[in-house]
């Protein structure tokens, strides 16, 4: 099988222990010491040795400061150090550095957090690192996922990605389009890695979820593992924030270290959680390079063929639609017949979204819905923690206008059981790789697996890192043929074109070769149809706001309730008085309940431009609309 694809191996930060990158270099890899944190005295100079020592050459050293790297360059160009990785600000701040170090026979390559069309020129021919949102350390909004998209569509060369990889998110990034992967946190566990024996407790608990994201001002973000119940997660936070955009990065910078018990924060991301399998299936890094190169070559291959995701094929069949497309139901979007209606004449499933619809209300609109749509399949969105008597009430109405199919956002097993007996296939939302253990246990046969890219309320894990680990469980757990064909899984978070979703062909490959039904289900493509506002959904300032939008960012009211928006005069307002509650110390419930305060309303003044005195719906200017609303999208 032809490698083209190359894998990079990066040393834990904050360490200085070179044995990965020497492991890399020796078996073909390129093997990057890492000093993007600072290193203890000495470990710097110490690691290029070792590394010149043990291996032929061409390794690399990742560094942020210009005149470090051009005097490195220029003392270990010579015994061996192939190339220099430093950060775009860094870069894109100093090109006549990076034109020197070039000039000194070392190559230049370019991380980057967030995507910067510059990156697509000259300065980053020699290639790009997208280090995504999922990765530990410093990282920005942007997830693996979307910075290749990004990368992508501007063009860029040689395009690395760094977090969120693992054995299947790999095929999914290789058929995107990039070049090759860096593995950091998924080695930490393999017989190279020297922190093995004191991370073996803390990784083997990790799902992903449990990293911590401490956000800063100007859009900087830093993520990492604390020991629980040390609060030190918190304690940076509120440390950044009195910091403010000068001193942010030093407070935060000296934050991480890989003692946990003394408090300090691990740089490790949510692929650190993939570590203690890729060890006991693969050991030594020389093995896992090779899984990752082989592996992803035959996903892109298997997907090449167009069957996982092509017309009629996966969830199509069982939902009686052209494509396995499914819309995601969408809170004072989704609630209108026209919509649905141009949804199901694309081929795809429409989902009316009943959130806190109250009933009567609900029973109009539905019957509209099946009037309008006249025997195409749709189905209804429900909220699972919504009060009990709301849901029971909504289903009541929803049986007598027969919707195929039902989407509970934070719903149980028991719930989708339920809906299941009265005749209507439910899929739940999983968040996690043992909930889904759980809830096949428990008997739910439809599932969602919906990465943090997408609009709405988002959960803590990537696209890449959640279905990685959602494969990776049903392929361990489902082993009899007869039962996978009875699963329909969706995919969600971040999909909208044939690029985004070749990516999720080539992960969910393994999962149709099972017999397992899969699709897509997408909110935010469909903000973008004229059909979203010719049909009613949203109004046109609404999708003028998303086509301005160039960054989306999450606002947080506190731990798990988080939603995905356009960086809009809403959202920075926002995330000021979040920081200002953080400077204060407010406490958790508080900073809640004063955050969801500011939220009520305005999503309503974003899509419909109304918003609601005492029973009555009143109409909002677009000068208000602008400023005031909430613009959830993906
Ligand atoms: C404006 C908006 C409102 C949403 N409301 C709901 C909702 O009420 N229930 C739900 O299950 N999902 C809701 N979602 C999530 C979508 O159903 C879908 O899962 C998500 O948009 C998929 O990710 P994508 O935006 O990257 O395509 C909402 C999304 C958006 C953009």
């Amino acid at each position: 099988m032809a490698h083209s694809f190359e894998i990079l191996v990066m040393t834990p930060a904050a360490l200085g222990d070179p044995t990965l990158a020497v492991a890399a270099q020796r078996a073909g890899h390129l093997g990057i010491l890492n000093a993007e944190l600072p290193l203890p005295e000495g470990l710097l100079e110490a690691g290029l040795d070792t590394l010149a020592r043990m291996t032929d050459g061409g390794y690399g050293l990742r560094i942020d400061d210009p005149d470090a790297a051009l005097a490195l360059a220029g003392r270990h160009g010579a015994r061996g150090l192939g190339c220099i990785v430093l950060g775009a600000p860094c870069a894109l701040a100093n090109p006549e550095t990076v034109a020197a170090i070039r000039a000194a026979g070392v190559a230049v390559l370019i991380e980057t957090t967030r995507w910067d069309d510059r990156l697509a020129g000259p300065l980053a021919a020699q290639g790009v690192i997208l280090k995504g949102h999922e990765a530990g350390g410093m990282v920005g909004e942007a997830t693996s996922f979307i910075l290749l998209q990004q990368a992508m569509t501007a063009g860029a060369e040689r395009i690395i990605v760094r977090g969120g990889v693992g054995l299947h998110s790999a095929g999914a990034l290789r058929a995107g389009g990039a070049g090759g992967v860096v593995l950091d946190d998924q080695c930490l566990m393999l017989r190279e890695s020297a922190l093995a024996e004191r991370l073996a407790q803390t990784l083997g608990r990790m799902t992903g979820a449990e990293t911590a994201l401490i956000e800063g001002a100007d859009g900087l973000r830093w993520r990492g593992v604390e020991r629980p119940g040390q609060g030190s997660a918190a304690a940076l936070r509120s440390n950044v924030a009195r910091a403010g955009s000068d001193g942010q990065a030093d407070v935060a910078r000296a934050a991480f270290g890989w003692d946990l018990a003394a408090g300090q924060i691990a740089p490790m991301g949510q692929a650190a959680a993939f570590a203690p399998d890729l060890a006991q299936r693969h050991a030594s890094l020389g093995r896992l390079a090779r899984a990752i190169q082989d592996h992803s070559a035959a996903a892109v291959a298997r997907a090449a063929r167009g069957d996982v995701l092509g017309e009629g094929q996966g969830v199509a069949a069982p939902h009686g639609t052209r494509w396995p497309i499914v819309q995601g139901p969408m809170t004072r979007v989704s609630d209108t017949s026209g919509f649905a209606q141009s949804v199901a004449e694309g081929g795809g499933l429409p989902m009316i979204a009943l959130a806190l619809m109250r009933p009567a209300q609900a029973d109009t609109l539905l019957a509209e819905v099946a009037g309008k749509l006249a025997g195409k399949p749709w189905g209804v969105g429900l909220l699972g923690f919504a009060p009990s008597a709301l849901i029971k009430a909504q289903v009541e109405v929803a049986l007598k206008h027969g919707p195929g199919f039902a989407l509970i956002a934070g719903g149980r097993p028991d719930q989708a059981v339920a809906l299941e007996a009265d005749g209507i296939p439910s899929y739940l939302h999983v968040p996690s790789p043992r909930l889904l253990s759980m809830f096949l246990e428990q008997g739910a046969r439809r599932f969602v697996f919906e990465g943090r890219e997408c609009g709405g309320h988002v959960g803590p894990m990537s696209s890449m890192v959640l279905w990685d680990s959602m494969v990776r469980t049903l392929l361990d757990e489902v082993t009899d043929p007869k039962q996978a064909e009875g699963l329909s899984v969706l995919f969600a978070g971040g999909i909208h074109d044939a690029r985004s979703a070749a990516m999720v062909a080539a992960l969910a490959a393994p999962l149709a070769d099972l017999g397992i039904k899969v699709g897509v289900l997408m909110g935010t493509a469909y903000l973008f149809t004229e059909e979203a506002v010719s049909g009613g959904g949203i109004v046109p300032t609404f999708q003028k706001m998303l086509l301005d939008c160039r960054e989306t960012v999450t606002l947080e009211t506190g731990t798990g309730h988080a939603s995905r928006a356009a960086l809009s005069p809403f959202a920075e307002e926002f995330a000021e008085r979040r920081r200002t509650l953080e400077a204060q110390g407010v406490g958790a419930e508080d900073m809640r309940e004063a955050l969801e305060d500011l939220t009520l309303g305005r999503l309503r003044i974003a899509s419909k431009a109304t918003e609601r005195k005492g029973d009555d719906l009143k109409k909002v200017g677009v000068a208000r609309q602008k400023q005031e609303g909430m613009y959830m999208i993906g």
